[in-house]
């Protein structure tokens, strides 16, 4: 990699810190989004890296967030978990938001799954529903490609007419039905917080086509099909977005919707781990 790039020079280093604490080779990447962090209870965990023992590492700063990979086996899959994102309303370069999803590609994961919370925008999607994000707005956010590019990840102009893979998307499906679970479909809007939007941005969201709405996934999402991996997102909707409910919104109500729609967000997960690994990846 071109260490004369800051940006390549900082994945680098991170890559051999992150080495000189586990060997491990996971196939498959998992961010959990906010509230769902205890998804990691489910694996059985071989390694652990806080990720203030990677040096340069961006650190999260939002309370309830943990901060660490944890890398292990959900079934016989060999994942990598990170409990805990990096969000650009923090205040980091959008290199250092995507460098976790960049860190785990070269450790070995050939796709990834993104979890969020969201709030709904479409009439149909309620707090507790899980949404499978089939396409996505980030023009809200900078581009996590910005600068030089990075030949070694990818290359100068990639493709994005098919970010959320179509096989990932149809394994979803097929999970969800296999175990009763209602799954809706849609667009995903990354904004960039970290105030809620107000009314008259959601009407606008709404005009562009976006069915929800946060404040991550889409940038990390870029940088994963960047990098040719096969992605796939899941919103679980906490709160009607602005406007739309007579609420105002709060954050602790965001998270005691994701802490209650948990167990049914563990078993898709888990179920689209297994049937995602065999034979795809
Ligand atoms: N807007 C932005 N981010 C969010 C929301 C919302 O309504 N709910 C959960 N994360």
């Amino acid at each position: 990699m071109n260490e004369s790039n800051p940006v390549a020079g900082k994945l680098r280093q991170c890559f051999t810190c992150l080495r000189q604490k586990t060997d491990f080779v996971p196939k498959l990447a998992l961010v959990l989004g906010s509230g769902l962090g205890d998804y990691a209870e489910q694996m059985k965990t071989e390694a652990e890296v806080d990720y203030h023992e990677i040096d340069g590492f961006p650190v999260s700063t939002v309370t309830g967030h943990k901060g660490r990979f944890l890398f292990g086996r959900i079934g016989d899959v060999p994942i990598v978990c990170m409990q805990g994102r990096v969000h650009y309303y923090e205040g980091y370069d959008m290199s250092d938001v995507v460098l976790p999803i960049r860190l785990m590609r070269l450790a070995g994961a050939q796709a990834l799954i993104l979890t969020n919370a969201a709030g709904g925008i479409r009439e149909d999607l309620c707090p507790g529903d899980l949404m499978l994000i089939k396409d996505q707005i980030s023009s809200f956010v900078p581009s996590p490609l910005t600068g030089p590019n990075l030949d070694e990840l990818g290359e100068r102009f990639p493709d994005m007419s098919q970010i959320y893979d179509k096989e990932l998307i149809r394994r979803m499906e097929l999970t969800a039905a296999s175990l009763d679970l209602s799954l809706k479909q849609g667009v995903y809007v990354q904004m960039r917080g970290p105030q809620y939007e107000s009314p008259a941005e959601i009407a606008m969201c709404r005009t562009l086509g976006a069915d929800a709405v946060g404040m991550s996934t889409a940038c990390e999402a870029v940088a994963a099909k960047h990098m040719g991996m096969k992605v796939a997102g899941i919103s679980l909707i906490t709160n009607l977005a602005a406007g739309i409910s007579k609420e105002p919104l709060s954050h602790k109500e965001v998270r005691e919707r994701a802490d209650a729609t948990a167990p049914k967000f563990r078993r898709l997960v888990s179920g689209a781990i297994v049937n995602i690994a065999s034979g795809l990846l």
